[in-house]
């Protein structure tokens, strides 16, 4: 099933952006596009937050049941560590083929910390740079002699020419202005399903700085859809998956605040 949402401001109404949500994986709208197809990718994938250690060892998924962290309604997020390996090795393939440039912010947790290092050394023919995102203050730990994490990443890859550390058909800022430690506040989220949200300001920064009006951008990852919302906000086409219908209505209602008051289903 997939939703098209007409642009919210009246400035782009002319220009018929268009916005497509796809409630589905993300593998099987990234199997649909061709190479090439947008221009960049924006996400933060699920960190696998509820995958536990035990004597040494991640534990299966049935173990650490009651232990779940509660940023997603309906939604495990604890896949064992070499099917998340296997999962974000296809998305992370499949995110290079179709898009000039992909954002990939992710978060060293227990659960994700192995696969980050493995996705850093697997695609590092593809990766152009690291940006820091700076929170500002680190939630506390939830043990004992555990580092409170205060940032998260963002691996750049880049389809061509990722030896290079220029951003030379997409980069849109003057030499000497922008650096690669962030510092953007936490934001709520606006759903309680996904708490797992990351700020606007980080979406506006990569679309200032990355892309130029009209733009096609992809987010395979929606959540609560701040990818789209930002797009949206600055002449961004967007399109993006996102398995769990509940946060599709969310995304869907939430626009229809504005501008259309119409849901726009598929026309193809
Ligand atoms: C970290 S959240 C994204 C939050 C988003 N950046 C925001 O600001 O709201 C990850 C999302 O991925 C979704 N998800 C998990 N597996 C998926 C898949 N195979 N395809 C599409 N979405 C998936 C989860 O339901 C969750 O909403």
């Amino acid at each position: 099933m997939s939703y098209t949402l007409r642009s919210k401001h009246d400035r782009f109404a002319d220009k018929e952006i268009h916005n497509r949500i796809y409630n589905e994986s993300c593998l099987d709208t990234l199997a649909r596009m061709s190479d090439d197809d947008v221009s960049l990718s924006i996400t933060s994938p699920p960190y696998n937050m509820n995958l536990r250690i035990r004597n040494g060892k991640y534990c299966s998924r049935q173990i650490v049941k009651e232990e779940f962290s509660t940023k997603y309604e309906g939604f495990d997020d604890n896949l064992p560590i070499d099917e998340y390996n296997e999962f974000h090795s296809k998305v992370l393939s499949e995110l290079i083929r179709v898009s000039g440039l992909v954002f990939y912010n992710v978060s060293i947790v227990t659960g994700s910390k192995r696969s980050v290092f493995k996705m850093i050394g697997d695609f590092h023919e593809y990766l152009k740079d690291i940006i820091v995102w700076d929170k500002g203050h680190g939630q506390p730990a939830m043990q004992e002699q555990v580092l409170n994490r205060r940032t998260e990443l963002i691996l750049v890859f880049a389809n061509e020419n990722a030896i290079s550390r220029q951003f030379k058909t997409y980069g849109r800022f003057a030499r000497g202005t922008l650096s690669d430690l962030w510092e953007i506040p936490r934001q709520r989220s606006t759903s309680s399903k996904n708490i797992a949200v990351f700020p606007e300001e980080l979406v506006r920064q990569i679309l200032v700085n990355f892309t130029v009006e009209s733009d096609l951008v992809y987010d395979p990852f929606l959540g609560t859809g701040t990818t789209m919302r930002v797009c949206n906000d600055y002449g961004r086409e967007c399109i993006g998956s996102e398995i769990n219908p509940d946060l599709v209505e969310h995304i869907i209602d939430n626009w229809m605040i504005y501008t259309y008051p119409q849901r726009y289903p598929a026309d193809a």
